[in-house]
């Protein structure tokens, strides 16, 4: 359905609903194609005004009011119709066709599985209803059918031939609402609470993936006890679901009670999951399971304060993985993701605040910038008002805002109220699109050392003028033979030039800024290598450590492209002794050997102005890992035997920080022995971490067919190992391939577009091939299956869409190439909502 003109919905514009939802009851009758949803609600009049209820997509049987009938006027969008000027109860039937449901929002079929998704706006796919997240009420649900498992939010109340009752106490919005059915079988497990509740835990997953739930309960209980000891949050149930379902749109979702999941973020096993996909899946389980106390007990106004929810709850996902695993290692991976996706999105056409102000579909700001932006915002929250004070907002934010749906103001308010600080120059980072940039002069006279910063916001879309930012800027200064002079402390920036003075030094400091990365900006600094090489060595603080390298990394890939430099061996050789300190994390060291992404070097040439060529970065690359391989040669096979993990296999930090550092050196020695050493990892390997390095290795080693046909042979069956399966062949391959490769896959007998993983393993290892996305065959193949995917599941279309925001970086050949891929998008005839908002934003620019 193409709405003629695109609405758009504005912050400004918030209203109340007129009425008060006092409690809903739903019945279903279950059927693929046909089935009924029964509804009776209760509404009391507070505002009044037009009676307007949401309904997309619903074949409405019957409708009455207090048992008399309804004079309902049916549009596209929902329904209005007069009601009494009293309490009243609405009742109706409708019928709708989950097998049908491709765009997998609603209720919709998943291998034979019903279930649902509702965040943001698919309850009004279920029944007609206020569905807006500040109407919250209770929900007694009725599922009726002939499925061995039916499931809905809250407590089982009752069950029996062909039924099951749910009825959840705690008042919620209708986008929390959820509801499975199948033949399923659980993984089960219990948990006491600190008050001595003990409550029954499941993992409902397909017969045949019982083996894979252990990590996932585990990671669960876990996640509980971490929020009774570090929030005081306690679980409000009986019960705690969760389910698998291998058609989804993104991760998982927080709904009441029963939290559904991408099975790629539940699912595990040794053998099929790689050490990262054991650290997102405990990641996404905490992050879900917070969500109970900030989403759910405390939900949102309105879908522009969505950060308040997933700022906050990405924060303490965050902060529980650091707990968990290491603090440094989880730092520098939040800064690598950050850089990545958010930065990106910050700094082209899709840049938006992390409180966005208008939008025509809410899917569209599912982004990087409301998520990890919007968790950055908390970190220097916490940071400027200090842990204490941190600990008493949040008691008072449990406590002010239990039951309500909040806002952004009330978020701050908490920490005005506890702190006495006026924080409306903070604000400003929810209403400011785009990123910092920082500049650092620095002075030293008399024993005086000043440091003057300078902060610019470039513009972005909408938004021409930036005002300064408060930027808590962590500082320490170290003595020219190393010593830390001045340890860690907070500068807080909030003009947009600000000096900041250290008195009683003996000899002019080296100075370590932004440690930890304590505030999401640019920091323009120019150092010279000297200084970036004594801080590779020298600084105490992890974070800033593998920042030096990590620019030293960055400025010789830029030499090596823009200049034709040689490798910059002064790095490399401060490099080896990080590499051959035993002292340090196995896993810190893997991080060192990362270094900036090719499409990052592309941004810092095309931000000094020259013009990225993909294939000139990706050949500098090339010659900057065989340069390393060469220069490192006698030093790899002890590196390897440190990282050699001989206990049975364990997800944990240890041992998966020793396979990131063996697989790293592992990728090094293939440029040496062509293979022979990956060939032998992939013989025996017992793990996926290692069997998906080593494959990786022997295609880009060019001797991996036989590999991938073994590969294939052992995992067809394994729906998530096959998505590996495709993708690595995309990322493995030389940028020439890149395109024929992806091609070949979409003729596999396996591919299937209708399934979001799927389509992701080929397309997101596509997007994400620098040198073998950029290039017009690249862009026209995106195209291609953007418009075949878009009819089916606009959600995911216009999230993969985002692969062409980077379009204006590169040169006129490329640039029309990309624009006549996304015209061609744009031009498609009836294209979604969804779509059509992400690609006009990108062509807009
Ligand atoms: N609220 C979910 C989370 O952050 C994410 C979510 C939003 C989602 N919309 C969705 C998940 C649509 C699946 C489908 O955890
Ligand atoms: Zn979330």
């Amino acid at each position: 359905m193409k709405d003629a003109a695109p609405k758009t919905i504005y912050l400004a514009d918030y209203q109340p609903f007129g009425w008060r939802v006092e409690d809903v009851h739903l019945t279903f009758r279950l059927a693929p194609d046909a089935t009924r949803v029964l509804s009776r609600i209760r509404f009391v009049p507070t505002t009044g005004g037009e009676f307007f209820l949401h309904g997309e997509k619903l074949k409405l049987i019957s409708a009455s009011i207090d048992g008399g009938p309804a004079e309902v006027t049916q549009t596209d969008e929902g329904l209005t119709c007069p009601v009494p000027d009293a309490p009243f109860t609405w009742e109706a039937e409708v019928e709708i066709d989950p097998i049908a449901n491709k765009a997998l929002e609603g209720l919709y079929m998943s291998n034979g599985m019903y279930c649902t998704q509702c965040e943001a706006e698919g309850f009004r796919k279920i029944t007609f209803y206020p569905d807006r997240p500040d109407v919250m009420s209770v929900f007694t649900v009725r599922i009726e059918g002939d499925e061995p498992v039916k499931l809905s939010n809250g407590n089982p109340v009752a069950k029996g031939e062909g039924f099951a009752e749910w009825h959840d106490p705690w008042p919620k919005p209708a986008y929390l609402f959820a509801l499975v059915a199948g033949d399923l079988v659980n993984h089960p497990g219990s948990f006491t609470t600190k008050s001595g509740k003990e409550i029954e835990l499941n993992i409902w997953v397909r017969p045949g993936d019982e083996g894979k739930c252990a990590f996932g309960m585990q990671a669960l209980k876990e996640s509980m006890k971490w929020d009774e000891d570090v929030y005081g949050r306690e679980y409000d149930l009986d019960i705690f679901n969760i389910v698998a379902v291998d058609d989804f749109n993104m991760g998982a979702m927080e709904n009441k009670g029963l939290n559904i999941f991408n099975s790629s973020c539940v699912l595990a096993s040794p053998e099929t999951s790689t050490d990262m996909n054991f650290e997102r899946i405990e990641a996404i389980i905490a992050h879900e399971y917070f969500h109970n106390w900030t989403g759910n007990r405390i939900t949102c106004r309105d879908w522009f304060q969505l950060c308040l929810k997933e700022g906050l709850t990405v924060y303490r996902d965050s902060q529980f993985t650091s707990d968990m695993r290491s603090a440094p290692v989880k730092r520098i991976d939040d800064v690598i993701a950050l850089r990545a996706r958010q930065f990106p999105e910050d700094q082209g056409p899709l840049s938006h605040p992390v409180r966005p102000e208008s939008f025509q579909e809410i899917n569209n700001f599912y982004t990087a910038t409301v998520y990890e932006k919007g968790a950055e915002v908390i970190g220097m929250l916490k940071r400027l008002v200090g842990d204490a004070a941190y600990a008493r907002a949040l008691d008072l934010y449990f406590e002010r805002h239990d039951g309500d749906a909040a806002t952004i103001e009330d978020w701050l308010k908490v920490f005005e109220d506890t702190t006495g600080r006026d924080l409306t120059q903070f604000k400003r980072w929810y209403s400011q699109s785009g990123t910092p940039r920082v500049t650092v002069a620095e002075d030293w006279a008399d024993g005086t050392y000043t440091l003057t910063f300078k902060q610019m916001t470039p513009p972005t879309p909408g938004q021409p003028e930036k005002l300064p930012q408060v930027l808590p800027i962590a500082v320490g200064l170290l003595s020219p033979n190393g010593d830390e002079v001045v340890p860690t402390t907070v500068l807080e920036m909030t003009e947009a030039e600000q000096s900041f003075t250290f008195d009683g030094l003996s000899a002019k400091p080296i100075p370590s800024i932004l440690r930890e990365f304590s505030a999401p900006v640019v920091l323009d600094r120019v150092v010279s290598r000297e200084e970036r090489a004594f801080l590779l060595a020298h600084d105490t603080d992890a974070f800033n450590r593998w920042e030096a390298s990590r620019d030293l990394a960055r400025d010789c890939l830029v030499a090596m492209v823009r200049d034709g430099a040689g490798p910059d061996t002064l790095w490399l050789d401060g490099l080896r002794e990080v590499l051959r300190d035993e002292s340090q994390d196995p896993a810190f060291r893997a991080l060192m050997l990362q270094g900036p992404s090719q499409s990052e070097i592309a941004q810092v040439l095309a931000d000094t102005g020259s013009t990225p060529d993909p294939m000139a970065i990706w050949q500098a690359n090339e010659t900057l890992l065989d340069t390393m391989a060469d220069r490192w040669a006698d030093l790899l096979p002890s590196l390897a035997a440190e990282a050699a993990v001989t206990e049975p296999y364990a997800p944990n930090a240890e041992q998966s920080g020793k396979r990131s550092l063996g697989t790293a050196v592992m990728a090094l020695q293939r440029r040496l022995d062509s293979g022979a050493n990956a060939q032998a990892v992939f013989d025996h390997a017992d793990n996926m971490t290692l069997q998906l390095s080593a494959l990786a290795n022997l295609l880009r080693a060019g001797r991996g067919t036989e590999a991938l046909k073994q590969f294939e042979t052992q995992w067809q069956d394994d729906r998530l190992v096959m998505d590996k399966w495709f993708g690595l062949q995309i990322s493995a391959a030389h940028p020439d391939e890149v395109v024929a490769v992806t091609e070949a896959l979409t003729r596999h007998p396996a591919f299937d577009m209708t399934n979001p993983n799927r389509f992701r393993a080929v397309f997101g290892a596509l997007a994400g091939h620098h040198a073998g996305f950029h290039r017009p065959e690249g862009y026209a193949l995106l195209a291609d299956w953007l418009i075949k995917l878009d009819p089916l599941n606009p959600q995911t279309t216009a999230r993969m869409s985002t692969a062409f925001q980077t379009w204006r970086r590169y040169d006129s050949a490329r640039q029309a190439a990309a624009k006549a891929a996304l015209e061609r998008i744009a031009a498609t005839p009836g294209l979604s909502r969804d779509t059509s908002e992400m690609v006009t934003r990108i062509l807009a620019s």
